[in-house]
């Protein structure tokens, strides 16, 4: 079978693919200002994980997505996965979908049609329909499944229960009592001959309850001109579901976000409670790491091996390398932290921090665009902001560097070695030499030399006897 859409030969016809993503609907039924492919399912527009499917099966420059409404919006969202995209000004129905793909689908002579709100379609379920499609070589190919609750879809009437041809698609709101008894419905995914789509979809008509070209009465139209249709059965029927409302979204949200849980572990990943955990689809995870319940890791975060994140953490975009410990609560965005590097309680990292290798980073520590050498440690309250931080460093309690004057921002660099007392200030720029010492409470507002201790405090004085002479005072005074 054909693995691209490049030339193939199949059943003695040249065979070249296209795949046709329907997404220029509003979504009415989600009640949203937002295009409905653009909602998100496991961390992605809906439309983004069809387009990966489609993606699987053929090159980008052959899928082509209809878009419509909002449709700098989507085109923005999804652009850079390289696919074509085709503008249905007007969105009459999914009939008419395909009759705006007309000119751009001409030179192919199949094709996919997928649905854009439907996210959970698997590649090899493309596949599938696509080799059934030239097995058969009719008119339409329509994949179908059977739903224990076939509600809103639409129904499938088979010729005959055992007859892969099918006599047409009825729609939930024109379905008689009895075909709403028909579990077996319209997934929304076809294949078509281009040739003979285009010969007869002029025949469509918009005599239905929305007043819209449906591509379900395809079916019945090819029937008419005595061309065959037939439907083919998913294996698994989560694959169709389709994101219309809010509580559908949700559904098919859990799906990948469980799938996605389950396909860690087995990878080797321990996965706790997985049910509480958020995991994007495009997250990696090594062998080995411990992901404790209600942890969030999004965007294109990767962990290495032998990791354990401890609950309530939330990590965006970011590299956490092998045996790294991440205690309860900790905050992470457009970070990297090195091996054998411990974080937490409640650390947050903003973008653009590099935490060295064994480093420790404890409570209410907040760094941001700081590079923290090896072995370094900033354990307590403390406001790290552009800085460069040595090896060996000790951050005391309660240090701030102040890299903001109201205007512009300023490094604070300090080498390799130093110690910072507790409840220092750096008021940057400053840099604070290899191997020196600041003492507690200095507020730093001038390079310090290498080897040198600075102290940058008033100095403290001490009256003996003070108290006891202010008391006596206080008593021998009359009322
Ligand atoms: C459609 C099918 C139904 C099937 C179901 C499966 C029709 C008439 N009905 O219903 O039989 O069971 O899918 O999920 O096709 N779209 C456009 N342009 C338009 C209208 C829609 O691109 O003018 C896009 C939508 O953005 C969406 C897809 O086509 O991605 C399907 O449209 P939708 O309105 O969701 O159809 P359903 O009511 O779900
Ligand atoms: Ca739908």
């Amino acid at each position: 079978m054909p693995k691209t859409g490049k030339q193939v030969t199949h059943g003695g016809s040249d065979s070249r693919i296209a795949i046709a993503i329907m997404a220029a609907g509003k979504g009415t039924r989600l009640k949203s200002k937002h295009p409905k492919v653009l909602h998100e399912v496991g961390g992605k527009p809906l439309l983004a994980h069809v387009i990966a499917a489609a993606a699987k099966v053929l090159p980008a420059q052959h899928v082509y997505a209809i878009i419509g409404y909002e449709a700098p919006r989507v085109r923005e969202a999804v652009g850079h996965t390289g696919v074509n995209f085709i503008l249905q000004e007007k969105q009459r129905g999914t009939g008419h979908a395909l009759m705006v793909a007309r000119e751009a689908l001409q030179s192919y002579n199949t094709v996919i049609v997928l649905s854009g709100d439907a996210p959970l379609i698997q590649p090899r379920t493309i596949e599938r329909l696509r080799d059934f499609h030239f097995a058969q070589a009719p008119a339409m190919t329509i994949l179908t499944a059977r739903l224990h609750d076939p509600t809103g879809y639409g129904r499938v009437i088979r010729k005959s229960a055992s007859s892969a041809e099918v006599r047409a698609i009825v729609e939930e709101k024109s379905a008689t009592p009895a075909q709403k008894k028909i579990h077996e419905i319209n997934s929304g995914f076809y294949a078509f001959s281009v040739e003979r789509l285009y010969g007869f979809i002029d025949q469509l008509g918009t005599d239905n309850a929305h007043g819209e070209f449906y591509l379900t009465d395809m079916a019945a139209v090819f029937r008419k001109a005595k061309q065959r249709v037939v439907a083919v059965e998913t294996h698994d029927p989560h694959e169709i579901l389709g994101g219309n409302t809010r509580i559908e979204l949700t559904e098919i949200d859990q799906h990948l976000r469980l799938a996605k849980c389950l396909a860690l572990m087995a990878a080797g990943v321990t996965v706790y409670y997985p049910q509480t955990c958020v995991i994007d689809a495009d997250v990696e995870v090594a062998n080995d790491t411990v992901i404790e319940p209600f942890v969030q890791l999004l965007g294109t975060t990767r962990i290495g091996s032998d990791c354990r994140i401890k609950s309530y953490s939330v990590i965006r975009n970011s590299v956490i390398d092998d045996g790294v410990v991440l205690l309860p609560g900790c905050v992470i965005d457009d970070s990297q932290v090195k091996a054998g590097a411990v974080l937490g309680p409640y650390s947050r990292l903003r973008p653009g921090c590099e935490i060295g290798e064994a480093a420790h980073v404890g409570n209410f520590v907040e760094i941001k665009k700081t590079r923290l050498g090896r072995r370094s440690k900033a354990n307590h309250l403390t406001y790290l902001g552009d800085s460069e931080i040595g090896e060996g460093v000790n951050v005391g309690a309660g240090t701030i560097t102040c890299n903001y004057d109201g205007a512009q921002k300023y490094k604070t660099i300090i080498e390799d070695g130093v110690f910072v007392g507790s409840d220092t200030t750096l008021v940057a720029p400053v840099r604070v030499g290899k191997g020196a010492y600041i003492g507690a409470a200095s507020c730093i507002t001038d390079d310090v030399p290498a080897d040198s201790l600075a102290l940058g405090r008033a100095r403290q004085t001490v009256k003996e006897g003070w108290v006891k002479e202010k008391n006596a005072q206080r008593a021998g005074k009359p009322k």
